[in-house]
């Protein structure tokens, strides 16, 4: 079979990739340099998109409109961008074995890459209810969303169902977007999930109570504490039904489950150390192996900002994560040394009008501020984490530009807090002043 030679492999054509191929051409490549492998079909995109303006009804973003680097206002990457760098972009090939020892990747069609240098962005998958041996969870129009083609089939889905009943599985990220948007196409939804509010990774029950009260007043269902235990379809196989524990069945057209990511992991089982689910790195995301490094999704990095070992899920940690490990290959490559990484966790969300942004920790005790009323015509609110007497994490909803930048810096300079019913008095003038 076929071996091909690159100096340079990213592996994986999501979000990380597409930063780290930016990078390199930042700091010029040889044509014939560097490859991108991706198992997608399509050059690197902002996947954020996939659950938001990509499925709404009318002006619903397309690629290429949505080619990395836009996410960030930068450049977009279309396919002959690549082309013209003299990077490979290898589209549609799955890797199925990776020998770190040899350093070389074995695609499914039998094609060897051998590099020098690899880069890990294989992101994560979705956990799947068949993985918990939810019966019937193998029908017909139950969803997952990750890739570009799991929306595609989703939107087919929702043009064959029109106004139909959707129920969404999991009351997280997907569920909260996927629930919106399900509504936007004029969908009857149902959310369910197991704990008492949304969110619970980040949301206290304050910030919850808002989203779920503004959902209930769009006309979504919500249900809590219990889980979908099982699923009847039709003689064709097509979902008609979810079972909850709880004893109750929901009618349903189209289900979307989200019940959380797995880091893409499993190729290197064995060849690379793992910590908290995903592969160790520094803070130049070098790994246990040499000239392996990894980015994004799949590692477990040092949070230098909270001396702990974390691993991140969201796009804004995939970008920088990718700008760093090619910054530090390319210094180490000209014999220079490069800053550790020094991230600020940065999550956001947007749904319906609604657009929150999160920095820092979510530890402590927390002040709410502003205006959660849901039925409110302009809400606006936030809450701060207090943490060992220093606000330590801060969110806002409805925040401007310049807001948004303020709870930010809040949140990396950690300031001291003497007075938590001062701090709740001032709300978002405590993080301007600052
Ligand atoms: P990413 O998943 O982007 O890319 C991994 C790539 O590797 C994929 O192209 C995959 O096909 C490929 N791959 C994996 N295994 C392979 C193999 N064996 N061979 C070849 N290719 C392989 N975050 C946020 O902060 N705000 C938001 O609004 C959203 N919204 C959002 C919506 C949806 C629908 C999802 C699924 C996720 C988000 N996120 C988000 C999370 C964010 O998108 C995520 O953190 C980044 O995409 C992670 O980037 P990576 O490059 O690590 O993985
Ligand atoms: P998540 O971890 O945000 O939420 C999982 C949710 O699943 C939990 O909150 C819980 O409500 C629910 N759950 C768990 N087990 C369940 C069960 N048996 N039945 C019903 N509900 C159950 O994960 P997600 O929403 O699936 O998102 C997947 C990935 O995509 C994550 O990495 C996430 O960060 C990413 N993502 C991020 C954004 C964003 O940052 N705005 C948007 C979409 C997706």
């Amino acid at each position: 079979m076929a071996e091909k030679h690159y100096k340079y492999v990213i592996l994986g054509g999501g979000v990380a990739a597409g930063y780290a191929a930016r990078e390199f051409s930042k700091h010029g490549i040889n044509p014939g340099n560097l490859a991108v492998i991706s198992k997608e079909g399509v050059a690197p995109y902002e996947r954020p998109a996939l659950s938001k303006a990509y499925l709404f009804p009318e002006g619903a973003a397309r690629l290429p409109g949505f080619h990395v680097c836009v996410g960030s206002g930068g450049e977009r990457l279309l396919p002959e961008w690549y082309t013209e760098k003299g990077i490979d972009l290898i589209l549609s090939t799955e890797i199925v074995k990776a020998d770190l020892q040899s350093k070389r990747l074995t695609s499914a069609a039998g094609t060897t890459f051998k590099y020098d240098i690899l880069i890990i962005a294989t992101g994560s998958t979705v956990i799947r209810l068949s993985d918990f041996g939810v019966q019937g969870a193998d029908s017909k129009n139950i969803f997952y969303l990750r890739e570009i083609d799991d929306a595609d089939k989703l939107i087919e889905a929702i043009n064959t169902k029109k106004n139909g009943k959707a129920v969404i599985v999991g009351g997280g990220y997907i569920g909260l977007e996927m629930a919106a948007v399900m509504k936007i196409n004029n969908f009857d939804v149902t959310m369910v999930y197991p704990e008492p509010w949304c969110m619970p990774r980040l949301f206290t029950p304050e910030i919850a109570a808002f989203y779920e009260g503004f959902y209930a007043n769009k006309g979504i269902k919500i249900i809590k504490g219990t889980v979908a235990v099982g699923f009847d379809s039709d003689a064709s196989g097509e979902v008609k039904a979810v079972k909850l524990k709880d004893g109750r069945q929901l009618d349903a057209d189209i289900v979307i489950v989200g019940v959380g990511g797995r880091p893409l992991t499993t190729l290197f089982k064995g060849q690379v150390v793992e910590e908290k689910g995903g592969i160790k790195t520094d803070g130049f995301f070098k790994t246990s192996v040499p000239d392996v490094y990894a980015i994004g999704d799949v590692v477990t990095f040092p949070l230098k900002l909270y001396n702990e070992m974390r691993r991140v899920e969201h796009v804004d940690h995939a970008r920088k994560s990718a700008e760093q490990a090619v910054k530090a290959i390319k210094a180490s490559e000209e014999g220079k040394a490069i800053d550790e990484y020094d991230y600020l966790p940065y999550f956001y969300s947007r749904s319906f009008n609604l657009s929150w942004q999160f920095y820092g920790d979510n530890v402590g005790d927390t002040v709410m501020f502003g205006n959660s009323d849901p039925a409110s015509p302009n809400p606006k609110f936030g809450s701060y984490w207090i943490n060992e007497g220093k606000v330590v994490g801060a969110f806002l909803e409805a925040g401007s530009a310049d807001e948004n930048k303020a709870i930010a810096k809040v949140a990396r300079l950690q300031p001291p807090i003497q007075d938590v019913n001062q701090l709740s008095k001032a709300g978002l003038t405590f993080a301007s002043q600052l």
